[in-house]
């Protein structure tokens, strides 16, 4: 069967396993949308640049308008025999309406389209990703809301650091989505370029018309080099490197709510529908959810990886390589688009027990930093404070107690600026309250921290 579009200059067909090899339609069939959408743009211009007859659009646009609908259907035949997405379109079109679709390449090469393709997929992926952080942000406040005064422990190197409030600790997620979502829409600029025009990579001998294209398909510009429009993928490059970032602090919070809902801990409980048991031990209810997307931030780095590598050694212009950056990019897209909408929907399932978080804040003297700045505040140099503080825990810690156990005259040994208005700065509200500037952890601060956010949000 003689089905390649350039067969004339070859002697003997390709062998099975090369077709198998060059093929790409089994995962490049998922731009078929756009590569229609690309094509009727680029008949429309060759139309009124009068390159190809109205008569001759009209078929095209009448034959796409069928394939989308069979595809639509599940009805339209994918040929590993016409290796990719862009041909097994095109020779559907000619099968349906004839010479015009054999116009339809005109001043068109397959490097082109398909760099105009991937821009396509990716720009309606970048929207459907950042309203998935969206839903995901808009979720985590109503959690840290929720939870603006419930107080546990915040950790450095793992240890009892001092006391923040839940709310808080919610809020430093939806900050971080928050730049997330500033890189994604800022990635999408560079995306939102148009390369066809471009060709093979030298550009086309027909008076096309290539800001017109540009409009029709909603693109900002278009790409200013020929050479450049079809070889460069670092548009999608990038677009991994702020895939990676989003799936890092997933990967963050997703460590996190696997040691709160520890039963050693016990902070939180994620709903059942998150969780799944053991096989063997019946008391299980594991965290799958974090601990996939955990992992699975993995291999969405490792897609960055593999598209930096692709690139790396590429001369200008058009190789046969980029056709290696699809699998990549689709599966991060994929990955991403699935743990957002999880996450979003889990932020809601996550139930907190501020019994336990307390009870925890209450280890580890959370607040002797807030007796250091209570001296400080009587007149005592910080390094001096912080000294006789540190004494005052390390014989807490001899004794097995608390700072707020031990009496005023207790206090009084390690400085004599003690006096009973100390036990206020040792409670855990009064240190969390005491934290009332922008980016502090006082209630109050997460109350407006979250109004803002939301005004943010609804913009
Ligand atoms: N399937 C190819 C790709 O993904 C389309 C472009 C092929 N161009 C070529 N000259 N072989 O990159």
């Amino acid at each position: 069967k003689k089905s390649e579009a350039w067969s004339a200059r070859f002697s003997e067909p390709v062998s099975d396993l090369v077709k198998r090899y060059t093929a790409s339609v089994f995962f490049d069939n998922r731009m078929a949308t756009f590569d229609i959408q690309g094509s009727l743009a680029h008949a429309e211009m060759l139309q009124a640049q009068s390159i190809i007859s109205a008569e001759d659009y009209a078929a095209i646009q009448k034959g796409m308008a069928q394939i989308s609908a069979e595809i639509e259907s599940g009805q339209f035949e994918w040929l590993l025999d016409l290796e990719d997405v862009h041909l097994n379109i095109e020779k559907r079109l000619t099968e349906l309406v004839g010479d015009a679709g054999k116009r339809l390449h005109t001043g068109r090469s397959r490097n082109d389209q398909v760099a105009t393709d991937i821009r396509l997929y990716m720009r309606n992926a970048i929207d459907q990703i950042l309203e998935l952080i969206t839903q995901f942000r808009l979720a985590l406040l109503d959690l840290a809301e929720k939870h603006s005064d419930t107080i546990l422990p915040g950790f450095t190197h793992m240890q009892v650091a001092q006391p923040i409030t839940f709310g808080h600790h919610i809020l430093a997620y939806v900050e971080m989505f928050g730049r997330d979502a500033e890189r994604m829409l800022d990635c999408r600029k560079r995306v939102n370029r148009l390369p066809l025009g471009a060709a093979a990579l030298a550009g086309t001998s027909f008076p096309i018309d290539r800001l017109r294209v540009a409009k029709t398909l909603g693109f900002e510009d278009v790409c200013h080099n020929s050479l450049d429009a079809v070889s460069d993928r670092d548009f999608a490059i990038e677009f991994c490197a702020a895939a990676s970032l989003i799936m890092t602090h997933i990967s963050r919070m997703s460590e996190e709510l696997i040691i709160w809902m520890s039963p050693r801990i016990g902070f939180i409980d994620i709903a059942d529908r998150f969780c799944t048991g053991s096989s063997i031990m019946p008391q299980k209810k594991n965290p799958d959810v974090p601990e996939l997307a955990r992992g699975k931030t993995g291999r969405v780095n490792g897609n960055l990886i593999s598209l930096l590598t692709l690139m790396k050694g590429q001369p200008l212009a058009y190789n046969k390589d980029n056709q290696e950056d699809k699998e990549p990019l689709f599966d991060t897209v994929d990955t991403l688009v699935d743990t957002l909408r999880i996450f979003a929907d889990m932020a809601t399932g996550i139930s907190v027990k501020p019994d336990a978080m307390r009870a925890a804040a209450l280890q580890g003297y959370a607040t002797a930093t807030d007796l250091a700045d209570y001296l400080v505040k009587k007149g005592l140099p910080f390094r001096d404070a912080h000294e006789a503080v540190a004494l005052a825990v390390r014989t807490c810690v001899e004794r097995n107690q608390d700072l707020s156990d031990l009496s005023v005259e207790e206090l009084q040994v390690f400085s004599p600026l003690i006096t009973p208005d100390v036990f206020a700065v040792l409670t855990l509200e009064g240190s969390v309250a005491a934290r009332n500037h922008i980016g502090g952890t006082a209630p109050s601060q997460v109350r407006l921290a979250i109004a803002r956010l939301r005004q943010q949000l609804s913009k």
